[in-house]
């Protein structure tokens, strides 16, 4: 069993951060969102993994490495451009060769990992076997039909769905899905769609199985769930207090201070982690936070956000949250005369403002 990991693709929908980063090494509870699908596969037992890449490929490669961290073998597989899924699947043809695989999406996480989906798989060997879960919203996902277990429908973002069955972003194929996605024309949006490939494997009589999970999973391809997901990693947050800690600081909750992270007459509510070299002075960081490294947070209050490496805060008048500052990004409080906000902020930034 080989691995696929997708981590090319446009991130339109997480500008600006991706016009300099990939999405898939955003980080949730201050790790990049592509180590726990490193993680999620190796713990299935899946080592030969295959990676997807696009314009970022070498920001990937340097953080992946060979693999070894995770005890499995990367091997990297440019796109010539975000063309799809199938083109993905296509794509890495050469590298999956004849063994089935497992495809995840690089910026998808599965709290509770895919051992039971990947060992449902090697006991009734289908064709084909798509991680589904139940959702609130399904009109907003790629929508499964099942009965007695098999696929016998799929429909992308359907307006009124039968079932409120999701696609979760986990596959497992076989070599079929080559024949099917080499059928394919480009979608509307210039795609070649993976739904449409495995809806091609169920109209040509293949076995397309259904494995349903309960547990959270979520795609952080949007900030709202970027911020959601690092809520949920933050709960399983090992605390520990490794920086220095001034006597007047107050620590409350489940909270990780790195080392050589300094706390200085500030107060914070866990869940929440502090990245290495990261400084808060006169602050408060409130629950479900994530500062990152060599942070500056200095008489600001903070809650709810992720804060990437570098960046700093300083006298805001007012409380953030529900933010995701990017790296070395700054936000102060203005105090030039006459009085006015003053912005420099990158093309599809947004700035709420009191
Ligand atoms: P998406 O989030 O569906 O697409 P995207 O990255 O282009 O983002 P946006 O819609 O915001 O523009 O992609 C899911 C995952 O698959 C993600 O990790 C990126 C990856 N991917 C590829 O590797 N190649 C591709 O051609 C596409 C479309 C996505």
């Amino acid at each position: 069993m080989k691995g696929l990991i997708l981590a090319g693709g446009k991130g339109t929908r997480l500008r600006p951060l991706t016009y300099t980063s990939a999405k898939q090494l955003v980080p949730i509870a201050n790790k990049p969102v592509l180590f726990y699908a490193m993680e999620t596969l190796a713990t299935a037992g899946v080592r030969d993994i295959g990676v997807i890449t696009g314009d970022t490929h070498a920001e990937i490669v340097a953080a992946l490495g060979d693999g070894s961290r995770w005890d499995t073998r990367v091997t990297y597989i440019p796109q010539e451009a975000p063309l799809g899924l199938a083109h993905a699947v296509l794509t890495a043809e050469p590298f999956i060769q004849d063994s089935p695989f497992v495809m995840f999406l690089g910026d998808n996480l599965v709290k509770d990992g895919i051992g039971d989906f990947v060992g449902e798989y090697q006991r009734e060997k289908p064709t084909s076997l798509i991680l589904l879960s139940p959702v609130k919203h399904p009109e907003e996902f790629g929508n499964a039909e099942i009965s007695e277990g098999r696929i016998v429908k799929l429909r992308e973002k359907p307006k009124n769905p039968p079932t409120n069955l999701a696609l979760v972003g986990v596959y497992l194929f076989d070599q079929t899905i080559f024949r099917a996605a080499r059928s394919l024309k480009p979608s509307a949006r210039g795609e070649l769609e993976i739904t449409e490939a495995i809806q091609k494997l169920i109209e040509d009589g293949e076995n397309v199985r259904s494995h349903v999970i309960t547990g959270w999973w979520k795609d952080t391809g949007k900030l709202e769930d970027v911020l959601e997901a690092n809520q949920m990693m933050l709960e399983n947050l090992e605390p520990a207090l490794l920086g220095s800690i001034s006597e007047d600081s107050a620590i409350a909750g489940k909270v990780r201070v790195e080392a050589g992270a300094q706390v200085i007459s500030s107060t914070i509510r866990g869940p929440a982690v502090i990245g290495a070299g990261a400084r808060l002075e006169n602050a408060y960081v409130g629950p479900f936070t994530a500062i990152g490294e060599r942070v500056t947070i200095t008489h600001s209050e903070v809650e709810y956000s992720i804060v990437l490496d570098g960046a700093s805060i300083v006298d805001l008048g007012a409380r953030m949250e529900n933010s995701l500052i990017g790296r070395d990004a700054s936000v102060y409080k203005c105090n030039t005369r006459p009085r006015a906000v003053n912005l420099m902020i990158g093309d599809h930034s947004r700035v709420g403002i009191l």
